[in-house]
């Protein structure tokens, strides 16, 4: 009697060591695997790609990109047409060229469309003075950021390819671009995307980031990791790649996980990495606090900021790295 109940205790626990090590056996891609063909099976027709892999643009520049040389940083900032005042503080910031020469730095903004007439119009005549507005197909929506995102790819592709780093930025946000075009040895990795990443991020199926449950059936997790997306700063030659992928990666919503997650997953060969010690990101406003208390010695390179207060921490940039006010 007491011998059969070892055995069953020894033979239990022989399942549960191969079950062990099988899970752990098992790899992404085939997680993967299963999760999309899960995915194709139950929507089959709903199936869908981003919106922007092709199609005109409403609003372009053609000329804002050197032909003949490299741009260093290419800052692409994910905007809401009706934040005109967010576009004026970023381009008399960190987004005028001219501050940084001979290092050539651009800015362009991505806009969708929108059904007020007002607006468009006020966007057109934004564009006209200052012509660095990129319009796509596409209604300017939350849930239509991955669109968007999509659209700055192809924009650069065809419009600005020499570009050493693109930096995405939320519209709300200031960066310290001296203090990054000073430490570009920190950023010397190919293939790569320096961000916050999110490891083994929660996939909610309720509350402002719900992904349907047609999505990822069964699955409680991404399966890969991301980035955090109010500042992404990517090697100018993954492009071209999150490009191609996007148009074999079924449409999600949720653009930090889109475009800086599935796409370079599916990529099998970019990098999402940590930033560098001294060039932290901070969405919160403690980022605001620590450049305004901490200066130089503050770690962060990029801070989230509201409107209000733009002006004010970009002084504090300003002086950390002893520019002269103007
Ligand atoms: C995913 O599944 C497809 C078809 O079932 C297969 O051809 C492919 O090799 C699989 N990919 C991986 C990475 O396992
Ligand atoms: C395009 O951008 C360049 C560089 O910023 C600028 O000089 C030019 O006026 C712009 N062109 C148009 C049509 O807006
Ligand atoms: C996104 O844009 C497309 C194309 O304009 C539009 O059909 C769709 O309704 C938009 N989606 C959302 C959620 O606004
Ligand atoms: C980056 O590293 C490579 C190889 O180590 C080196 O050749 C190159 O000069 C470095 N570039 C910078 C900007 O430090
Ligand atoms: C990276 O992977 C893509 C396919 O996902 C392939 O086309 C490309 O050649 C690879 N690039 C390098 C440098 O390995
Ligand atoms: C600013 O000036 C101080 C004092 O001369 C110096 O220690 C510091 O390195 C400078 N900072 C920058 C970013 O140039």
């Amino acid at each position: 009697m007491k011998h059969k109940k070892i055995i069953k205790i020894l033979v239990i626990l022989c399942i549960l060591t191969v079950l062990y090590f099988y899970n752990l056996n098992i790899n992404l891609s085939i997680i993967l695997n299963i999760s999309t063909k899960q995915f194709e099976l139950k929507t089959d027709s709903e199936v869908t790609y981003p919106v922007t892999l092709s199609g005109e643009f409403v609003l372009n520049n053609l000329t804002i990109c050197p032909r003949d040389r490299y741009v260093t940083a290419l800052v692409l900032v994910h905007t809401a047409a009706q934040h005109f005042e967010r576009r004026r503080n970023i381009r008399s910031t960190y987004g005028s060229k001219k501050l940084f020469l001979p290092t050539e730095v651009r800015v362009v903004f991505l806009v969708g469309i929108v059904q007020n007439l007002k607006i468009q119009e006020k966007i057109q005549e934004e564009h006209t003075q200052y012509g660095d507005i990129i319009q796509g197909q596409f209604i300017d929506t939350y849930h239509n950021l991955t669109n968007k995102g999509i659209m700055g790819f192809r924009w650069i592709l065809n419009y600005c390819n020499n570009v050493d780093y693109v930096i995405k930025v939320d519209d709300d946000v200031i960066f310290d671009m001296w203090r990054f075009l000073d430490n570009l040895e920190a950023f010397n990795s190919t293939r790569s995307m320096f961000c916050t990443p999110i490891y083994d991020g929660q996939i909610f199926r309720d509350g402002k980031w719900t992904v349907p449950e047609s999505q990822f059936v069964g699955v409680t997790n991404w399966p890969w990791t991301y980035c955090q997306g109010f500042v992404v700063i990517m090697t100018g030659e993954v492009i071209r790649e999150l490009f191609h992928a996007a148009h074999v990666t079924p449409f999600l919503w949720i653009d930090d996980v889109y475009l800086f997650g599935y796409l370079p997953f599916q990529t099998g060969n970019i990098t999402i990495r940590p930033m560098p010690k001294m060039l932290q990101l901070e969405p919160n406003p403690e980022g605001g606090l620590c450049l305004s208390v901490a200066g130089s010695e503050c770690p962060m390179v990029a801070v989230g900021v509201e409107e209000k207060m733009f002006k004010f921490h970009w002084k504090m940039i300003l002086l950390r790295n002893n520019k002269t006010f103007s």
